[in-house]
C-alpha cells in the first residue's frame, strides 16, 4: 500500500502529533502528505505546519452539498498522491464520495471499544454507564458511524472516583500508541477484510493460534 498518509482533522491535532512522533522516531514507516481540517481555528494544523507538513482548509460551509465538500477533499488527497486517510478527530461525517475514492483505506481512532459508545462524548458515556472497562478502537470508516472493520483495540479501567475527563486523558494516552501501530499494520499490507473482521494472513504474522504449544 502507498504510505502517503492523508489526516483529517477538525480540532486539538493531539492524534495526528502521534502519527507525526511515531515517524519522526522511526516506529511507522509512513509520510504525511498532506493534513486537511475543516475548522480553520484547528490547532493541529499549527502542529502539520511546525512538522513542516502541508496543512490546508477545507471548510464544510459554503457547498451546495455535503458531497461537494467530500469531493473537494478527495480532490486534495488526490492531488498529493495519498494511498491510506486517517480521521483523527475528525468531526464530520464521511460520505459517498470519499469512501468510492478509497475503498477500505480510511480509518478513523475512536475512544471506546466499539459498537459500545459511538459517537460524540464516548468517554463521558461510558462512566454515565458505569462500565469498569473503556478504552480505544482504531478502525475502518463505512458509510455506518463508528461501525466499520477493526484494525485494534486497547483497553483501559474506569474506576470508581473516574470522570469523563480522567477516563478521557487515561484513553487518550492508549489513543497515541494504538494508531502509529494499527496505521502500521494496515501499512504493512497481508490482510482482507471478511464481513465484518480485518482478518491478517497466518503468513509472517503470529497468530495467538500460532503461539500455543503443538498438540493443544
Ligand atoms: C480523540 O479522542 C479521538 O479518539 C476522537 O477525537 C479525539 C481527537 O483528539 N475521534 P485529537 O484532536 O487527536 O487530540
Amino acid at each position: 500500500m502507498n504510505r502517503r498518509l492523508g489526516v483529517l482533522i477538525s480540532g486539538r491535532g493531539s492524534n495526528l502529533q502521534a502519527l507525526i512522533a511515531a515517524i519522526g522516531d522511526g516506529r511507522l514507516d509512513a509520510a504525511i502528505a498532506l493534513v486537511i481540517s475543516n475548522r480553520a481555528d484547528a490547532e493541529g494544523l499549527a502542529r502539520a505546519r511546525a512538522a513542516g507538513i502541508e496543512a490546508v482548509i477545507v471548510s464544510h460551509r459554503g457547498w451546495p452539498s455535503r458531497a461537494d465538500h467530500d469531493r473537494a477533499i478527495v480532490g486534495e488527497l488526490r492531488a498529493r498522491d495519498v494511498g491510506l486517510v486517517c480521521l483523527a478527530g475528525y468531526m464530520r461525517l464521511v460520505g459517498a464520495p470519499l469512501l468510492e475514492a478509497f475503498p477500505n483505506a480510511i480509518l478513523n481512532i475512536h475512544p471506546s471499544l466499539l459498537p459500545s459508545f459511538p459517537g460524540v462524548d464516548a468517554q463521558r458515556q461510558a462512566v454515565e454507564h458505569g462500565v469498569r472497562v473503556s478504552g480505544v478502537t482504531v478502525h475502518f470508516v463505512t458509510p455506518e458511524l463508528d461501525s466499520g472493520p477493526i484494525v485494534l483495540q486497547r483497553a483501559v479501567p474506569v474506576l470508581d472516583d473516574d470522570t469523563a475527563d480522567t477516563v478521557a486523558a487515561r484513553i487518550l494516552a492508549e489513543e497515541h500508541k494504538a494508531y502509529p501501530e494499527a496505521v502500521g499494520l494496515v501499512l504493512a499490507g497481508g490482510w482482507r477484510i471478511e464481513g465484518r473482521r480485518f482478518v491478517r494472513s497466518a503468513t509472517g504474522v503470529s497468530t495467538s493460534r500460532s503461539r500455543l504449544p503443538a498438540g493443544s
